[in-house]
């Protein structure tokens, strides 16, 4: 208990920590592993790192104590050109994390419904309770598809204005088909779709919904398939209406100086960093079809950067300590539909390398 004196939100004081992955180092003290000799594939960051052109920019990097650019106009523009939508509907963030936030800040008001798709990436219900927003869930089927039926149902009965969605979803892999979104955009509510993996998938972002829909947002980032997970960059796509109202209540400075300088060297590279994420996808295909050969590994089909696997006949916590003590890091899931699973990022080919090796090895 916080002292008396010091009165802190009481429903803060009784939640539940989230607990994030940690860096590198803080896995090598914790396994008595040098961190260089670590392989750690439980956080779908990019093993690449970034492009030798942003290590070179940031080397370089000038103005670090002047304020950033509060609109990351460059950074904009060139986004812009990335994702064909025009500057005027992109918003950066410090991360999709803080896009996240920032979207429950304009939409929730005390006791409003935030419509959330379990299993799934666990950030926007552990948000919600924070703005004040109740969450409804509503799971997916076993091959983790949404019911779209069942959205829309419960759109009605709590008036939800925020529908949270994940595509390629995290931790299933899936992508949530074109019908799909065609039946969700008709909601009477607000679509979120998180597309941070989108760049590792067969099928192209929903960006140009974004110009003549009211109701979609879509999150990206530059974490994943550009490499600056550290660096805290990521991005949303708004529908117009909304952008006066999301200039009015960003942090000014969000964005570090590092961060858009980053991201800005990232986009100048974009054919080198997509062959990399080509060369991902290869290396996630291998461990589906070895994870497949595995008695005790059942391979969920994957459009991300990282394959979920029901783990049978013996206790996935269990396979998840063996690998850590190998010196492989990878991420267990004991909630509700994800009994029994691990995921496993792709890595650098000689990771997986080894990470096939210590499995094979394993009975
Ligand atoms: C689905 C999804 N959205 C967002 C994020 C966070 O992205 P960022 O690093 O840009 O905050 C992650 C990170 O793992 C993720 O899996």
């Amino acid at each position: 208990m916080v002292q008396e004196k010091v009165r802190i939100r009481r429903d803060i004081e009784t939640m539940d920590a989230y607990t994030p992955t940690t860096s590198l180092d803080v896995f090598a003290e914790r396994l008595g592993i040098d961190a260089d000799k670590l392989i750690k594939l439980d956080a779908n960051e990019n093993p690449f790192g970034p492009s030798p052109r942003v290590i070179k920019a940031l080397a370089a990097l000038p103005n670090m104590h002047v304020y950033p650019d509060p609109e990351s106009g460059r950074l904009r523009d060139l986004l812009a050109d990335y994702t064909g939508v025009p500057a005027e509907q992109i918003l950066c963030g410090a991360g999709a994390d803080e896009l996240i936030e920032l979207i429950m800040q304009l939409f929730i008001e005390p006791g409003d419904v935030i419509i959330n798709t379990p299993p799934t990436f666990a950030m926007y219900s552990f948000n919600a309770p924070l703005y004040h927003a109740r969450v409804c869930d509503v799971y997916r089927r076993a091959d983790f598809s949404i019911d779209v039926a069942a959205i829309g149902e419960a759109v009605s009965r709590y008036d939800a204005k925020l529908v949270f969605l994940c595509s390629p979803n995290n931790p299933s892999g899936n992508l949530i088909s074109r019908d799909d979104i065609e039946a969700l955009l008709d909601l009477p509510a607000t679509i979120v779709i998180d597309e941070a993996y989108i760049e590792f998938a067969t099928r192209e972002s929903l960006a140009p919904l974004v110009m003549d829909r009211p109701n979609l947002i879509l999150l990206r980032t530059l974490s994943k398939w550009a490499g600056l997970a550290g660096l805290r960059i990521g991005y949303g796509l708004f529908p117009r209406a909304l952008m006066p109202q999301l200039w009015k209540i960003k942090q000014p400075y969000n964005v570090n100086v590092a961060a858009d300088l980053a991201a800005c060297a990232s986009l100048e590279d974009v054919d080198y960093l997509l062959e990399r994420v080509h060369q991902l996808v290869q290396q996630r295909e291998r461990l589906e079809s070895a994870f497949a050969e595995l008695p005790y590994l059942s391979p969920y089909p994957s459009q991300a950067n990282f394959v979920l696997n029901r783990v049978r006949g013996m206790a996935a916590g269990d396979l998840r300590d063996k690998l850590a003590r190998a010196g492989i890091i990878v991420r267990y899931y004991n909630t509700a539909r994800l009994d029994d699973c691990i995921r496993i990022s792709a890595g650098l080919p000689a990771q997986v390398d080894r990470l096939l090796d210590v499995l094979r090895r394993l009975r």
